[in-house]
């Protein structure tokens, strides 16, 4: 039986009061982190399979026509099964929750990397050697890829106004106009995207390294002419996607092809280059971010304009604004993106796309503005807290932006900061701090889950993926709290389009949306519980693997002795989103050493104060944030693709050329939690978690590098030369 939830109303129905099993929001251990670290997880090239071939991507040295004249040559080499120059092979990675993938003809190159060809051979050297000889000639067609020298499409629907800003720039007491520029960055996946496919009769199934099955399965079926339901697609375990691996990517499809064609097993397994190539970008970013205030420092204006680069037929761009329409009260706005057609590699979603660069490059913004009025960059953040949604002046469904700054500011020992730069200095260093808000959509996704209750625990199935987030721990946790069983006795199965559809992993989604499917099941079967009890539901406490009701307590073990008992979940997003405005909130606070002779950056601390709703399992959100507070170190100060200027390639295309902070990088990270819960967002009361460490935490350290050295750093990332 199935419980369904339309999300449009704060309705605690589905919520009831006797759940403290002490299992939800409670640090418990990943079931599957022994079998990552043993190295006996699974991943997608890793799965035996017998009679398999390999196949290895050709890239496109160029942009223009592609010819191949020694193809036949190729064919016939030691060991080469085929070399595939097929239309359905050259794609653009598809966004993961388009049902259809655009597909690019394999005789035109549109970007440097682009895949052309697979070639399969028997072994993975002979494909790889039959690749490299392979003669790819490009008749170079005339392409721009540089974005400011092209004339930006404008989006209508991506722009918006409200009252006039010039004229509040104009009469403003206090204003920053200013450019800041954000570089091409990479999700940088440890895990290269990777696939196996196989035919069993007329069904394929596909281990992928994928993010979203359920899309995945209908862009796959999509791109190589199949109906979805003869598509199978597994990814138990996922080495990292960051977005890049939202939709499927050039391997699968490749893959799919070469053994439909063969009629054997064939895995095709990204290099390293194609990782940084084929799969998208962050765009890079320009932003034009004007702020008037008056003396107080209360926002009358703000601006924010930014220019992002795709591809000409990419149907996605980096929302660069988004965060900047709810975070700060002012009544006259203009918010908008524009977007360069060019021939860059494609770019796409990259963990929080838009706010992660947009509330960064706002953020450093706001931090000139505190300075130039005077005020303390915390204050100033207190004062702009809108009391609604500024521009729709729909009610915020929970809002603890200002418990995250002043507890953050309060654990970090911010009150003992000197606000005037280049005040403190030990040796060569220059020492300071700084801070940013944070601000994240929230989103919820349809999705549905399964729960089997049995005499010896409970199994949860979806084909809902963990991406490295805590999916399997957090679903154990949910059945378990619901069914009153240890995580232990609760085993979850993910990653498998066998199962009932999730919401698949991306825009911090995945635990509130599956999580909610997988607590509905937990409902629906303590009312069939009820039922066999004859009971009511609302009586009826599950605790310790008993049913507890009036005074009886039965074991779990005898009410299951006739067979299992299922539920199924099923939740739909509803209206909610039209009656409220839902977001994350956090605050992002960091100490540097600027050294005053070479301009390096050492980040000596680092603390961000989140309020995501509720905290389903403190352990795996405490580390999402720690990894989105890294990667905003990257941001601030190493990451960088870096793009030929005659073609747009990307240059530093490997994990040697482009510079992850590493743990030398990094410093003690703190991360408090705002205790929060969102009445709106479903029974389980949480909010997503996992991309609002990201946004902003770089200007924190940007705003701290400034007040260290007095060094304003607006084109990120802040390398030495750009700080001395
Ligand atoms: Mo995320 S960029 O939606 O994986």
């Amino acid at each position: 039986m199935t419980l369904d939830l339309k999300i449009d109303n704060p309705d605690p129905s589905h919520r009831p009061d006797d759940l403290a099993q002490g299992v939800l929001g409670t640090e418990t251990d990943r079931p599957d982190g022994w079998a990552k670290v043993a190295g006996s997880a699974t991943y997608a090239a890793e799965e035996t399979v017998g009679d398999l071939l390999h196949g290895v991507l050709v890239r496109a040295p160029g942009i223009g026509a592609v010819t191949c004249p020694n193809l036949s040559d190729v064919r016939a080499m030691p060991g080469v099964r085929a070399v595939l120059r097929d239309d359905r092979l050259i794609r653009n990675a598809a966004q993961g929750m388009a049902d259809e993938a655009p597909v690019q003809g394999a005789d035109a190159a549109d970007y440097v990397g682009q895949p052309i060809a697979l070639v399969v051979a028997e072994s993975f050297e002979q494909a790889r050697h039959a690749a490299q000889v392979l003669d790819v000639v490009i008749q170079t067609k005339d392409a721009p890829t540089d974005p400011s020298a092209v004339d930006p499409e404008v989006p209508d629907d991506k722009q918006s106004a409200m009252g006039d800003l010039d004229a509040a720039m104009a009469e403003a007491a206090v204003t920053v106009d200013a450019i800041y520029t954000t570089p091409s960055m990479s999700s940088a996946a440890m895990e290269p995207h990777a696939a196996t496919a196989q035919w069993d009769g007329d069904t394929l199934t596909l281990r992928g390294s994928l993010q979203m099955l359920k899309f995945n399965r209908n862009e796959l079926a999509d791109s190589i002419g199949l109906p979805p339901e003869k598509v199978r697609i597994m990814a138990p375990f996922v080495g990292g996607g960051f977005g890049s691996k939202l939709g499927i990517s050039a391997d699968c499809v490749a893959a799919a092809l070469a053994a439909m064609e063969l009629g054997q097993p064939v895995r095709v397994v990204q290099h390293r280059r194609n990782v940084f190539e084929v799969n998208t970008r962050r765009s890079e970013t320009r932003q034009h971010i004007r702020l008037a205030a008056d003396a107080d420092g209360r926002l009358t204006g703000l601006g924010h304009d930014a220019l992002v680069s795709n591809l000409p037929e990419e149907r996605f761009s980096e929302p660069v604004v988004q965060g900047s329409h709810f975070a700060y009260a002012a009544a006259n706005r203009k918010l908008g993106v524009q977007i360069a057609r060019i021939h860059r590699p494609a770019s796409g979603s990259v963990r929080a796309p838009g706010e992660s660069v947009g509330v960064t490059a706002f953020e450093l913004a706001m931090d000139e503005l505190a300075d130039k009025a005077g005020i303390d960059p915390v204050e100033l953040r207190l004062r702009n807290i809108p009391e609604k949604d500024p521009e729709s002046g729909k009610p915020f469904s929970s809002h603890r932006l200002k418990e995250a700054l002043t507890q953050g500011a309060e654990a970090f020992g911010w009150s003992a900061r000197t606000a005037a730069p280049r005040q403190r200095k030990e040796g060569e260093w220059w020492i300071g701090t700084g801070m940013a808000a944070a601000f994240r959509v929230n989103m919820v996704i349809e999705a549905e889950a399964r729960i089997s209750l049995r005499q010896d625990g409970a199994v949860v199935r979806s084909d809902m993926t963990d991406i490295g987030t805590g999916s399997y721990a957090i679903f154990g946790q949910i059945a378990g709290e619901l069914l009153g069983l240890s995580p232990d006795r609760v085993s979850v199965e993910l990653g498998d389009t066998d199962y009932p559809p999730g919401s698949g992993s991306g825009g911090s989604f995945g635990a509130a949306s599956t999580g909610t499917a997988v607590w509905l099941a937990g409902m629906e079967i303590r009312r069939q519980l009820a039922e066999r009890l004859g009971c009511d539901e609302t009586e009826l406490t599950l605790k310790d693997g008993l049913a507890i009701f009036s005074n009886r307590r039965v074991p779990l073990e005898e009410l299951l002795c006739d067979g299992p008992i299922d539920g199924h979940g099923h939740v739909q997003p509803g209206d909610a989103s039209e009656k409220v405005r839902q977001a994350t909130f956090g605050a992002h606070f960091a100490e540097v050493a600027v050294n005053g002779v070479t301009g390096e950056v050492r980040v000596r601390r680092m603390l961000g104060s989140f309020a995501a709703g509720r905290i389903l399992n403190p352990r795996t959100a405490r580390s999402q944030c720690h990894g989105g507070m890294i990667w905003g170190i990257g941001m601030a100060l190493t990451e960088e693709l870096t793009h030929d200027r005659r073609d747009g390639h990307a240059v530093n295309r490997d994990l040697a050329g482009y510079h992850l902070p590493v743990n030398a990088d990094v410093p003690p990270l703190d991360v408090l939690f705002v205790e929060e819960r969102d009445d709106w967002a479903g029974p389980m009361q949480a909010k997503g978690i996992g991309e609002l460490g990201i946004c902003g935490a770089g200007a924190a350290i940007l705003n701290a590098v400034y007040n260290a050295s007095g060094a304003r750093v607006r084109d990120l990332p802040a390398t030495p030369d750009r700080v001395i």
